[in-house]
Parts: structure tokens; C-alpha cells; sequence
């Protein structure tokens, strides 16, 4: 009688749903770590980071990732959805690259398992910097004779500049975006008077209301349980929520639009809450204006609750205390 209840508890423990509400709130650790097949150099993120505010890796070489990816601005681009290489919209809203070394899958629907993946995805996206394929790539950073003394550096003497070594640098570079500072960071290791009264109301409303089930750990996210594995879940969670029409949270297909299998159909992501301060507006199509309607949308389609107006602010104060100081990030001279 009582192996059955332990085997429930040992199974909902393993799920993505794991943060019980007793679990500990955790603050963003001040280093990322970097994958054994990409261990981070200074040569890597000082290459990385030219490559990342360098148009020409873009067909028509005026879309470099920082036009999309602002990172003194919060590392998006504060449009609903984003304008690409010629002049077509992307049909998704431009998450912030800001704590991306932190997450374990990419992209609304997760469909990119590492940073190295995601990038090499975003340039031959033919909206987004559309580059033909690799070889297209590998051959427009080859002209640039300034960076082969770059890729030497940070990848040894030979044929150092290829697809695999460009998306490297560049997940190299983005894996130094962190922003472990926020006042909830500083809250959580230890200085009481980091969060007013209404942000640790809202902290405890986040738990009380459930928030925490699908946002959790330090980057407010699911991460995906296992390497190379993406976790995904359906969202609206309640479909007949006022706002799916409202918002049109449903035209979207989610993972279905890239995979085709049935299994993906509406399956996205759970994205992090990290810096939502400055990536307005929100939800996977941008069509939701501010926090605080995302956060009636979230009470709404994931809860099926109807939060008060005070409930609303005090969510909306915690979330803006999940946003730090953005560290300067240096503009780099790009090598002719
Ligand atoms: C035309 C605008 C545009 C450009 C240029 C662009 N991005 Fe993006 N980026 C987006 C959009 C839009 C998304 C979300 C797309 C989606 O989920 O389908 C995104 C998503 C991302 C993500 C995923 C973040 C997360 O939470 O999953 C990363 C990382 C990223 N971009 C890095 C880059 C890098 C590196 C470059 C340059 C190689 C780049 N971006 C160029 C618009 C752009
Ligand atoms: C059942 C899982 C689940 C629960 C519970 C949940 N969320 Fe979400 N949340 C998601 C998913 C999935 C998305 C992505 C929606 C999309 O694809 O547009 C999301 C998106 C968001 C966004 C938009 C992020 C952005 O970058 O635009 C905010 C803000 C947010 N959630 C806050 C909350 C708050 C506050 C609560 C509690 C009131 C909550 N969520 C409860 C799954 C959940």
C-alpha cells in the first residue's frame, strides 16, 4: 500500500514539472558553463563578438545579429516580429540573447538544442540573414581577410575559418551575456532589502499561483531534463481561454511548423523570465502589449484563474525584479 504513492511522487519528481513549492528559489550562478566540444577562450568571445555585430554574415550584408539583438537595449528588438535580410518578417517575436548560455533548448518551440545549433540555424534562415548554406557562409567570412588571424587565435593555425568554428565563436560570445545582478539575485543571496514589499508579495503570489510548475530554476524556464533533449509542452494549456482569441495564441502551430509530426502540433517552450523588462511586447507572436496583460494571458490560458488588479502588479513587480543591470558589452572594430 504505501510503494504506490512513492512510485507517484518518484515519477512527478522526474517530470519537467518538478519545482514543488517548497523548492529553493535559486539566483543565476556567475559563470556559464561551456560544452566539452566548446570549452570558452577569450580569443573565442573576442571573435565571437565581432562576428555577432558583423552584418556581412548576412546575405545582403545589412542584418548583422545585434540589428535584431540589442544588447544595450535588453537583446531583442522591440517589435512584435522581426524584420530580416530583405525586408520580410519573421513570423515570431525576437527573444533577448541575454542569459541564453543558461537555457538547455532554443527558439520559442525549442527547436534548436544548443547555442552552436541555434546560431548556425539563424544564418541560413533565409528571412532572417539568409545565407544559401554553409559553404556560403564559410566563403563570405573567408573574404574578409582581417579575421583569418581572428580564427587562428581562437581555433590554431590551418582551415580555421568553417561553419563549425564561426557558430562556435559566436556561442562562445554569447555565453559571456549575463546579467546575474537583478535585485531578485541579490534578494535571494541574501540581501533582504533587495526587493520592496510588493515585489516579495508578487514572489509569493508566482509560487502560491503556480507559476513556479512550468518557471523555474534560475532562468525562470523547463529545462530540458537530459543533453540534446528539448522539452516542450502544449500552451494554451486552456485553449477556451478568452485570450487565445484575443491574442491569437493559437494560429501558431508551435514545433508542428518545423517537425510536421503530429506529435508537435501547438507544443512550445516554456521561455525564460529573465529581462522581460526591457523585451516588450510578449508572447511568441508579440501581440501582447505589456507585463501585465502577459501575465493576465498567462493566469488565463496556463491556470484558468483571473488574477485581481493588485494580484497583477505585484506579479508584474516581481517579474521586473528578474530584470538586472545589463552589463556594457564593448562595440567591436570589425577587421576589414
Ligand atoms: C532578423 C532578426 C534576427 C537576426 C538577424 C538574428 N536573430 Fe536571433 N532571433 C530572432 C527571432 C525572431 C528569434 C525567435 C525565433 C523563433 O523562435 O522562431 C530569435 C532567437 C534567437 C535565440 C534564441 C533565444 C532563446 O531564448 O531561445 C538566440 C540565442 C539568438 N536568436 C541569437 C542570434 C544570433 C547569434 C544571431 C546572429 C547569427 C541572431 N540571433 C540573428 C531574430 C533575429
Ligand atoms: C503550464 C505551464 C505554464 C504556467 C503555469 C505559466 N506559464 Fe508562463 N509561459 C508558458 C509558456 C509555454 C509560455 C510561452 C507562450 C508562447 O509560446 O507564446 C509562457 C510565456 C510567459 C511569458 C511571456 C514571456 C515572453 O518572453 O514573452 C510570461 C511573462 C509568463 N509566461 C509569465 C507567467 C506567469 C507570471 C505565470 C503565473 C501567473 C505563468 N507564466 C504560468 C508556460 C507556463
Amino acid at each position: 500500500m504505501k510503494i504506490l504513492p512513492l512510485l507517484c511522487l518518484g515519477l512527478f519528481v522526474s517530470s519537467a514539472f518538478a519545482a514543488g513549492s517548497d523548492r529553493p528559489w535559486q539566483s543565476l550562478p556567475a559563470e556559464v558553463p561551456s560544452p566539452a566540444a566548446n570549452p570558452t577562450s577569450e580569443a573565442k568571445v573576442e571573435l565571437g563578438r565581432m562576428l555577432f555585430h558583423d552584418a556581412r554574415l548576412s546575405e545582403s550584408r545589412s542584418v548583422s545579429c545585434a540589428s535584431c539583438h540589442a544588447l544595450a537595449e535588453g537583446g531583442a528588438d522591440h517589435h512584435p516580429t522581426s524584420l530580416g535580410v530583405h525586408g520580410e518578417l519573421n513570423g515570431r517575436n525576437a527573444l533577448t540573447v541575454w542569459n541564453v548560455g543558461f537555457l538547455t533548448s532554443y527558439y520559442w518551440d525549442g527547436r534548436a538544442a544548443s547555442l552552436e545549433e541555434q546560431a548556425r540555424m539563424h544564418l541560413l534562415n533565409p528571412i532572417e540573414m539568409g545565407m544559401q548554406d554553409a559553404a556560403y557562409v564559410e566563403a563570405r567570412v573567408r573574404s574578409i581577410a582581417g579575421y583569418q588571424p581572428y580564427f587562428e587565435r581562437a581555433f590554431g593555425v590551418g582551415e580555421a575559418v568553417n561553419i563549425t568554428n564561426i557558430v562556435r565563436a559566436i556561442a562562445a560570445f554569447e555565453r559571456t551575456l549575463i546579467t546575474p545582478d537583478s535585485a531578485y539575485d541579490r534578494f535571494v543571496k541574501g540581501d533582504k532589502n533587495a526587493l520592496n514589499e510588493q515585489q516579495q508579495r508578487g514572489m509569493t503570489a508566482f509560487r502560491a499561483a503556480g507559476c513556479g510548475r512550468c518557471h523555474q530554476g534560475p532562468a525562470f524556464d523547463s529545462p530540458s531534463l537530459a543533453a540534446e533533449t528539448v522539452f516542450t509542452m502544449r500552451f494554451p494549456s486552456y485553449p477556451r481561454s478568452p485570450y487565445a482569441a484575443t491574442y491569437k495564441l493559437i494560429a501558431d502551430l508551435g514545433r508542428f511548423e518545423w517537425t510536421g509530426k503530429e506529435a508537435d502540433r501547438s507544443q512550445w517552450r516554456v521561455p525564460s523570465l529573465r529581462n522581460l523588462s526591457y523585451t516588450a511586447p510578449y508572447m511568441h507572436n508579440g501581440l501582447v502589449p505589456t507585463l501585465a496583460a502577459a501575465v493576465r494571458v498567462m493566469g488565463s490560458t496556463e491556470l484558468s484563474r483571473t488574477f485581481t488588479d493588485p494580484e497583477v502588479a505585484d506579479l508584474v513587480a516581481f517579474l521586473e525584479a528578474l530584470s538586472g543591470p545589463l552589463p556594457k558589452v564593448m562595440v567591436p572594430t570589425l577587421p576589414p
